[in-house]
């Protein structure tokens, strides 16, 4: 039985009966994200029969915290030291002979749009796009494995633009260029949860090799083939692998396209890649994320690491949660076990100065359940005074993918300490207590309700 990638995750979701099926006939244009997002892109869909000749894709697969930690068997208490233990042991990887991903090699007169049903999903969407596809290079100085995913604009017959908004990567890029030399790349679609947590940690702050952080965090090595045409290895059982190259001196308009926070991005001019050789399995199924919002749980996930760490520096942190209203970027908030009176404080300011996309940083009490945005906010109305506990910085760097930011160029920063006082009137913020609550067994008394 295969335990790798995304057949493996299908299995592992039937049985958990979070996997919906759809037989009916499906569109890859607007329809099928239509759907996904219906399900707010957190129901994992598996589509048996989109567009032409009944091809299968996949959605809403990594698009719920819940979900992840049952794939991957951890759960909210374990989580962050798991992901941090994958990045202080990694795992070696396993290169094998040969996989599923080789079972049908293309080399010629690739289409891209004939062979897979590339969604378009909103209506001003420049084209249609690969939104899930893992983008795998090798890092020249170290022969680290760097994957991350970015968008993908389908240009017509093996060619597609890539978004790439990470320093390292586009200087990588820049590097070769000025040689007049191409970045060999593949893309991967069609993994599972650990591969994309792997994708997700930071290159620049780390360094990582990301398959043996991957290898890590699934606790067996990453089982790997060679590819066709590019000297790169790419997962055995994953669906899908597009091999080609980034050219250099070519760049193509990309966007609009609607992106995290439900805006359109603006157009740019970015690079094209030419694809020159497919490997797909026997009927592959297609990996689709609703742009950009479902794998960006995982996104949100690895910030939580780097939140939690800086924190823990300074102060006494419980947990930490980047919201999914500020799209798993741009909104955190965290409970302390306060010690002394400057620990909200000093928390604002480990947290704003964490990541610079960061905009808003909540800091509650550990009795507050951060996960619920109405404690949040019972605990900013009832524990802060704006004046003395809202810090705001102007001005400092901020997202473009945030339209307010574009404004100015610049983010304003807020941080509010919604902790109760440790000296004076402390009495007045003991929460009421019912005796017994936690314990109460609700079916007792209405033994049909669910
Ligand atoms: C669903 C999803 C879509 C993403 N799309 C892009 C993208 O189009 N361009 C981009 O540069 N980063 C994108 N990212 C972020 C990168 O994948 C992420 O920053 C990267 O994997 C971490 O490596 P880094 O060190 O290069 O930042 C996306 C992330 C997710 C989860």
């Amino acid at each position: 039985m295969e335990t790798q990638m995304l057949r493996s995750t299908l299995d592992k979701l039937r049985k958990s009966e979070d996997l919906l099926i759809c037989e009916q006939k499906v569109s890859s244009e607007y329809e099928l994200g239509a759907i996904l997002k219906y399900f707010n892109n957190k129901k994992p869909v598996l589509f048996k029969n989109v567009d032409r000749n009944n091809m299968i894709a996949a959605g809403g697969l990594y698009g719920s915290r819940e979900i992840i930690f049952n794939l991957m068997q951890m759960d909210k208490h374990n989580r962050i030291d798991r992901f941090i233990n994958a990045l202080i042991n990694p795992m070696d990887f396993n290169v094998v002979e040969d996989g599923p991903v080789r079972e049908n090699i293309i080399k010629h007169n690739i289409d891209l749009g004939k062979l897979f049903p590339i969604p378009k999903f909103n209506e001003k969407d420049s084209a249609r796009y690969i939104t899930a596809g893992v983008l795998v290079v090798k890092d020249a100085k170290n022969n680290n494995y760097y994957t991350s995913i970015r968008r993908f604009q389908y240009l017509g017959s093996n060619k597609l633009s890539v978004l790439i908004a990470s320093k390292k990567l586009m200087n990588d890029f820049l590097e070769l260029e000025k040689q007049n030399r191409a970045m060999e790349v593949a893309i991967v679609l069609g993994y599972d949860a650990e591969f994309l947590m792997a994708s997700q940690y930071s290159t620049d702050l780390y360094g990582v090799d990301k398959y043996k952080i991957d290898s890590a965090l699934r606790n067996e090595p990453l089982k790997l083939v060679k590819c066709e045409s590019v000297d790169l290895l790419v997962p055995a059982y994953c669906e899908i692998v597009l091999e080609g190259k980034i050219v250099p001196g070519k760049r193509e308009l990309e966007g609009p396209f609607g992106e995290l926070m439900g805006y359109y991005g603006m157009q740019k001019p970015q690079p094209v890649i030419e694809i020159q050789t497919v490997m797909h399995r026997d009927n592959p199924i297609f990996q689709v994320a609703f742009p950009c919002r479902e794998e960006h749980v995982s996104n949100g996930l690895v910030r939580e690491i780097e939140l939690f760490t800086n924190l823990k520096k300074v102060v006494d942190v419980k947990d930490v949660y980047v919201t999914e209203g500020g799209g798993y970027r741009f909104n955190a908030v965290a409970s302390i076990k306060k010690h002394n009176i400057g620990d909200g404080k000093s928390a604002i300011l480990s947290g704003l100065g964490f990541n610079s996309e960061l905009k808003q940083m909540v800091v509650v009490d550990e009795d507050v359940n951060i996960y619920d945005p109405q404690e949040i906010e019972w605990a900013i109305t009832t524990r802060a005074q704006a004046s003395d506990d809202f810090t705001i910085i102007k001005s400092a760097l901020g997202s473009a993918l945030e339209p307010s930011h574009t404004i100015k160029n610049a983010s304003d920063k807020i941080g509010i300490d919604a902790t109760k006082p440790i000296v004076g009137d402390t009495e007045r913020f003991e929460r009421t207590q019912i005796p017994g609550y936690n314990d109460i067994d609700i079916k007792k008394y209405f033994p049909t309700i669910k």
